[in-house]
């Protein structure tokens, strides 16, 4: 029984602390009205494709699914 206490315990100590870590790497999406009606990623690229509004940089990485790195920032 103890065992399984600890074990429960480190197991959220380590979700915990990737959720703050990826939370921390991606910055995200804005909660302005530039962003928040926009649901496709191709919508995104109308204005952070490159010669855009808001152009990623070169180093940006892959340029798909969009989602799966930036998350809505809460209001
Ligand atoms: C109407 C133009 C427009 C659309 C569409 C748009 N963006 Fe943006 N985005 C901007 C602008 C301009 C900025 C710069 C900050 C600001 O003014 O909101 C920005 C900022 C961002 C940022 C924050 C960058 C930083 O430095 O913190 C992220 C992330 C982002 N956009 C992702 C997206 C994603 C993902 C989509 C598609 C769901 C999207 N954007 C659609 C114009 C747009
Ligand atoms: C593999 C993960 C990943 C994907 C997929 C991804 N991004 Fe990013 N994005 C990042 C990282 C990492 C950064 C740089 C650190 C930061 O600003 O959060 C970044 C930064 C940005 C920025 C700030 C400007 C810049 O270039 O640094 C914008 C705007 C942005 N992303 C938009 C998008 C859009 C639009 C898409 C889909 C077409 C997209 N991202 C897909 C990881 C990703």
């Amino acid at each position: 029984m103890r065992k399984n206490a600890s074990f429960i315990a480190i197991f959220f100590f380590v979700a915990v602390l990737l959720y703050m870590l990826s939370r921390k790497e991606f910055s995200p999406i804005p909660a302005d009205e530039k962003h928040v009606n926009v649901t496709v990623k191709e919508r995104c690229l109308d204005c952070h494709a490159k010669d855009k509004e808001s152009p990623l940089k070169k180093e940006h990485p892959p340029k798909d699914q969009c989602f799966e790195c930036h998350k809505r920032a809460k209001k």
